[in-house]
């Protein structure tokens, strides 16, 4: 393993080209068995249905360094099970876990000197993402798909980590009632940037959207769920066909029940009702938790525990979740998948 030259603390979230990715082809009914390669360029067909018709879909999890310079993965089935539930809704062709596992593990073993070590609050981020590929025209599913693998070592998604940041609500929609919201599929994201492009302007961390229908409860923040915290010792968080099924957000709802004591809840979010909560984060595999210090709508400020200070109850479920997934805390079973 030769070493690389980064500095670890200074990360942020951004491409950096690694060693090895992994790269499977679909042709004629079934995936081959997939292989590592150097270059991360891909040659497709111009007329690909992933560059027109956005046929395509991708995922995010992280590897992460332990004390003891092992390295593991957090909940990688979940992501298996969420990229073959994107891949149903677009008619792409599914991945085993088996294989979207043995992917991962391979990507970050042949980058292991990209791993950041323990402590340096940096990660491994791996990106697999499916394509439809080869020759096609009308608007139909691609007769060829790419399945691939990077990873990049990467710092906080939003500057400052543990500080919190200010979101505003989006005058756009991110997603439908029945359109693709619950998938991670890329046209999602393209429909976030001149939102996510306004928010940033204005000086904030990034957008946060609305229910489709009525504009009158929360959805989702651009790139991570949203979850509040109540004054009763409740986690809650919107419920919702339209937003992505955060990971991240599921497993928080696992923390906050049997290791708080917090009482749990997805139900409807109201914009116009925030001062029910004491405290507010945005979670996900990027953001992991990122404390809310206010959301601006209406144009006024929303302001939850502090725009400076991290509240208790988020400190705590940080403290939990990233002591899991670096293992210094015990997790439920099959949570961690070690390299
Ligand atoms: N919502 C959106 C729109 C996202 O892009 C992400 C990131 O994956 C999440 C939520 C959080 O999901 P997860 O916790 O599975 O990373
Ligand atoms: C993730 O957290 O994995 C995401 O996909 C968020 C964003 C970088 C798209």
């Amino acid at each position: 393993m030769k070493p690389v030259d980064i500095n670890w603390s200074e990360l942020g979230f951004n491409y950096i080209k690694t060693d090895f990715r992994y790269v499977s082809h679909w042709k004629d009914g079934k995936w081959d068995e997939g292989k590592l390669v150097e270059d991360n360029k891909i040659a497709i067909s111009e007329s690909a249905t992933a560059l027109h018709y956005g046929q395509q879909c991708f995922e995010g999890l992280k590897a992460y360094r332990t004390k003891e310079g092992k390295i593991q993965l957090f909940r990688p089935d979940q992501n298996a099970k969420r990229m073959n539930s994107s891949c149903r809704r677009i008619l792409m062709p599914e991945i085993s876990e088996e294989q979207f596992i043995d992917a991962c593990k391979q990507v970050v073993k042949a980058n292991e000197a990209y791993v950041p070590p323990y402590g340096s609050g940096a990660t491994f981020y791996l990106r697999p993402f499916l394509i439809g590929v080869g020759d096609n025209l009308g608007v139909k599913a691609a007769p060829e798909f790419k399945f691939v693998v990077f990873g990049v070592p990467v710092g906080p998604y939003f500057k400052g980590g543990m500080a919190p940041v200010n979101f505003m609500i989006a005058e756009y929609d991110r997603a439908a009632p029945y359109g693709t919201g619950a998938a991670k599929v890329g046209g999602n994201y393209a429909g976030s940037l001149l939102a996510h492009k306004i928010a940033k302007d204005r000086g904030f961390a990034d957008a946060i959207y609305l229910d489709p229908q009525t504009h009158t409860k929360i959805e989702e923040v651009g790139a991570a769920n949203f979850f509040g915290i109540t004054a009763d010792n409740e986690f809650i968080t919107p419920k919702s066909e339209s937003i992505l099924p955060s990971i991240t957000k599921y497993s928080l709802m696992h923390i906050a029940e049997n290791y708080l004591s917090l009482k749990v809840k997805e139900e409807d979010v109201f914009v116009d009702k925030l001062d029910r909560f004491i405290e507010a984060g945005a979670c996900g595999t990027a953001a992991v938790i990122t404390p809310i210090g206010g959301i601006e709508y209406n144009e006024k400020l929303h302001v939850f525990h502090s725009e400076t200070e991290v509240g208790p109850v988020t400190r705590k479920l940080y403290d939990i979740l990233s002591g899991i997934q670096f293992g210094e805390v015990e997790g439920p079973e099959g949570w961690i998948v070690e390299v």
